[in-house]
């Protein structure tokens, strides 16, 4: 990662912290899909964000003093017993000056380093939950410090959770981010083809998540997040990730399936037929959530709040639902009572960075440029509903972008993968089998 970036994001944690603060973050543990196999690491967002290392086993402290902002890794050198099982990492003596510390001591035996550090300081940043050790260590002196002064040490008065800070840095994306979340964004564009172009009645929703995490490694991407891909009435379960049924003729198929790049997150749905043709309600059904979605992506600009953004698409829904005589009440009624929610039961989008669902506040925000969200509206009209007449039963629809919130407006990061439904149907009938 860039230096001067990784400069940038401490140097902002730092104004923002009390005076006489100090922070401590922990990395991710490794962790295990079964005894002793291993699922792939992933580091602690707000880790990566300040370090840029993805390792296991570190801690991160960063503090001002005199004006000078230190920042201190605790990591051990590869052991030997490491370099014949996992291989040799970068030595300290590399990592100090290629990621920018003002120092990096053994983890080992951290906590002695750890009690001078913290020692007078009167605020302690730190996110609870990560690091055992670290929390005990942290409410053992919380509990005692009454005994402070007497062993020498004074344990901050203070202890504020870090993500008060960070998840508003976070928030507004630097032009670097901006370009990792283009990257994994376009790569999630050629997945959702594939999928598109491989699509055929008979076939497996495996099969389709197969071609999609194929383009994904391909690029040397991992998938941000478990993919949905749900056939028919299996698009209107919203967390669906068993992916294992036949897709039908006269079906639709809704794929929310996207890659990750050095830790930057896209977030693509899209919905098509698996015939490769809508059917008449399938087409009025797509056609009303991509107009809600159109609609709040041209609102998108500085300024405007996630509520504003939100009643556009419950608008748009609401009413088009009372068109098509799904919904059977006055657009009062459905807006007021919240009788959309049958069919629409999920918020407009999130914010999207180094967690899919990025960090932040939605409440009285402002947009601003730099920052990133889905929109992601969609019905779900399940085959269960038998208060809708049976045509329209089994129909889900979710059509989800990236957007980049400009001085001017906004640009949709996601913008070469078609969603017009004349569009849709000719990639799915590029048939490539
Ligand atoms: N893929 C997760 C979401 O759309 O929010
Ligand atoms: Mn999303
Ligand atoms: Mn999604």
């Amino acid at each position: 990662m860039e230096l001067t970036e990784l400069k940038r994001r401490r140097k902002a944690l730092v104004n923002k912290m009390a005076i006489n603060s100090i922070a401590i973050l922990s990395s991710a543990n490794r962790n295990f899909r079964t005894r002793d196999v291993e699922n792939p690491f992933r580091q602690e967002s707000d880790f990566l964000y300040l370090t840029g290392i993805s390792e296991p086993n570190l801690l991160f402290v960063m503090f001002e003093k005199d004006n000078e902002l230190h920042s201190i890794l605790f990591r051990d050198n590869t052991s030997e017993k490491e370099k014949i099982w996992d291989g040799e990492r970068l030595d300290n003596s590399e990592i100090l000056d290629s990621f920018g510390f003002t120092a990096v001591f053994n983890y080992k035996n951290y906590i002695e380093k750890l009690v001078d550090l913290i020692s007078n300081k009167e605020t302690l940043y730190i996110e609870s939950g990560i690091n055992e050790d670290l929390d005990n260590f942290i409410s053992n002196n919380i509990a005692n410090s009454s005994m402070n002064n007497r062993t020498g040490f004074s344990f901050p008065k203070k202890v504020i959770a870090l993500h008060s800070i960070t998840q508003k840095l976070r928030l507004v994306k630097s032009q670097y981010e901006i370009d990792l979340v283009r990257k994994a964004a376009e790569v999630s564009v050629q997945g959702h083809m594939a999928a598109m172009k491989k699509a055929k009645p008979g076939i497996y929703e495996y099969e389709l998540d197969a071609e999609i995490k194929y383009v994904f490694n391909k690029n040397n991407m991992p998938f941000a997040y478990m993919s949905i891909v749900g056939g028919g009435n299996n698009a209107c379960i919203l967390h669906y990730i068993k992916n294992n049924s036949i897709l039908n003729d006269n079906d639709l198929v809704l794929i929310d399936a996207a890659a990750e790049c050095n830790g930057y997150a896209s977030d693509i749905t899209r919905t098509f037929p698996v015939n490769g043709k809508f059917s008449e309600e399938q087409a009025l059904i797509y056609d009303l959530v991509l107009e809600s979605q159109e609609k709040a992506i041209n609102f998108i600009k500085p300024g405007i709040t996630w509520d504003e953004l939100h009643s556009i698409t419950v608008q748009t829904i609401s009413k088009g639902l009372i068109e098509l005589k799904i919904l059977k009440e006055s657009i009062e009624e459905v807006i007021n009572k919240e009788l959309y929610k049958d069919f629409y039961m999920h918020k407009t989008g999130h914010w999207l960075g180094l967690d899919v669902h990025d960090v932040g506040e939605y409440e009285n925000i402002l947009f601003e440029p730099g920052m990133i969200i889905t929109v992601e509206p969609g019905i779900y009209i399940n085959k269960s509903n038998s208060n809708v007449e049976r045509k329209w039963r089994g129909i889900g629809v979710r059509i989800e972008d990236d957007i980049l919130v400009t001085d001017d407006g906004n640009e949709i990061l996601t913008n070469k993968l078609p969603k017009k439904r004349n569009h849709v149907e000719e990639i799915c009938n590029n048939n490539e089998n």
